[in-house]
């Protein structure tokens, strides 16, 4: 993929500068949980301020009626808590492009923020509507866009905006795009790939590129279950894809001609409910009980997974070996976020979403090379997509 015109080659003294950020992140009582998204936009911010610029922020969060402002979608929090984050002033506007925002947005002084409400208040923002964008880019007079998480939308702050005025790629967005492509491209090997997640159908396209790169993919998660249909065996009451059995053992015949190794487990921890204190037990792959259902890949499953991962020089891994919020079946998880920090050789790359949660939840994202801060975004990437965000940003010359 060729690289996008950055914004650290940009002219921003004195400039409005809309930043269109992913700040989609978990709210509580009006405050935000988890600021991962929000540090990850903090150098591009504290960039366009430095030139001298003057940063307005737009974002989404959630997935609100779009019909107007709703106090647990607000995008109140995300600015109270960039203030705490930055050395900057932070202002806020209960809008999104109407009267306020914009004699907010024109009151702006250099080296100061202000945050926009959720873009998605108006339905205009996820039909792409050049009105609204038209709306959105009379408010600056340059876009960047930081917002990688978001970028596999076509949604007007994504696409239309871009159209309309002189556009850069933020550098979270720059770096995401390089860490992601540049291990699809030219990976160090062995490159091991570990999925997990519960549907097949969710990561079709992900194992069927990653099947051409990686040495070996390790497979985990409720996915596992439509595999070992696929090879014949019951899977009690577990999660099951019905309908992509037969696309299942299509792909073990295809890894299998195409010389990576498609590697399933070989034990699972089963209950005989779906809650954390459900009488669990441990058995072999092929030796599910009618009456139970795998909720996480057994102790044997993470050695041979912790084996392979010490051997690699590259690792991917998007997605839970089990289901890891309750204790009882956090151990798949657990072991291989564990296989992969400790393999300090390789280049280890986290595909967001649940798997980004987890390495937060056991302390070890800084043992990655890099989490990426979008979920559906790099599955995209992955799967040998483009993005739309993206590809609406001119080339670097
Ligand atoms: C995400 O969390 O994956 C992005 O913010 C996109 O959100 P969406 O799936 O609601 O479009």
């Amino acid at each position: 993929m060729s690289r996008k015109r950055s914004v650290v080659d940009a002219d921003l003294d004195g400039r409005r500068v809309l930043v269109r950020v992913d700040f989609n992140v978990p709210v509580k009582d009006g405050v935000v949980t988890d600021d991962t998204r929000i540090r990850a936009s903090v150098p591009t911010i504290e960039l366009v301020l430095e030139r001298g610029g003057r940063v307005i922020l737009l974002s989404h969060l959630g997935r609100p009626a779009g019909i107007g402002y709703e106090e647990p979608f607000s995008t109140k929090p995300c600015a109270d808590r960039l203030s705490q984050l930055i050395d900057a002033p932070v202002r806020y506007v209960r809008d999104v492009c109407g009267k306020e925002a914009r004699e907010a947005a024109d009151a702006l002084e250099p080296g100061q923020v202000l945050m926009l409400e959720n873009l998605r208040f108006d339905p205009r923002e996820k039909k792409n509507d050049p009105e609204f964008a038209a709306e959105l880019a009379a408010m600056g007079d340059v876009y960047v866009d930081d917002a990688f998480g978001v970028s596999h939308r076509a949604h007007a702050s994504v696409v239309g905006v871009p159209r309309l005025l002189p556009s850069y790629a933020g550098l979270l967005m720059a770096k995401e795009v390089e860490t992601i492509t540049g291990m699809l491209e030219d990976p160090a090997r062995p490159f091991v790939a570990v999925l997990g997640g519960s549907k097949v159908s969710d990561k079709i396209g992900v194992i069927d590129n990653l099947m051409t790169k990686a040495d070996t993919i390790l497979i985990g998660g409720g996915m596992c279950f439509t595999f070992l249909k696929a090879q014949g065996h019951g899977v009690g009451t577990s999660l099951l894809e019905n309908d992509w059995v037969q696309r299942a053992a299509e792909m073990l015949d295809k890894a299998a001609g195409c010389g990576c190794r498609l590697v399933l487990p070989v034990d699972y921890v089963v209950a005989d409910r779906f809650a954390p204190d459900a009488r669990t037990e441990v058995v072999a792959a092929d030796a599910i009980p009618a009456d139970m259902m795998g909720l996480d890949v057994g102790p044997r499953t993470v050695s041979a997974y912790a084996e392979a991962i010490a051997g690699a020089r590259s690792v991917f891994w998007n997605g839970p070996m089990g289901v890891f919020e309750m204790p009882a079946f956090e151990a798949g998880t657990r072991g291989v976020a564990q296989a992969i920090a400790d393999n300090e050789e390789a280049e280890s790359i986290v595909g967001g979403g649940d798997s980004g949660a987890a390495v937060n939840q056991f302390g070890l994202a800084d043992r990655m090379t890099f989490v990426s801060t979008g979920g559906g975004a790099s599955m995209k990437l992955v799967e040998g997509e483009s993005l739309p965000g993206v590809e609406a940003i001119p080339d670097a010359r």
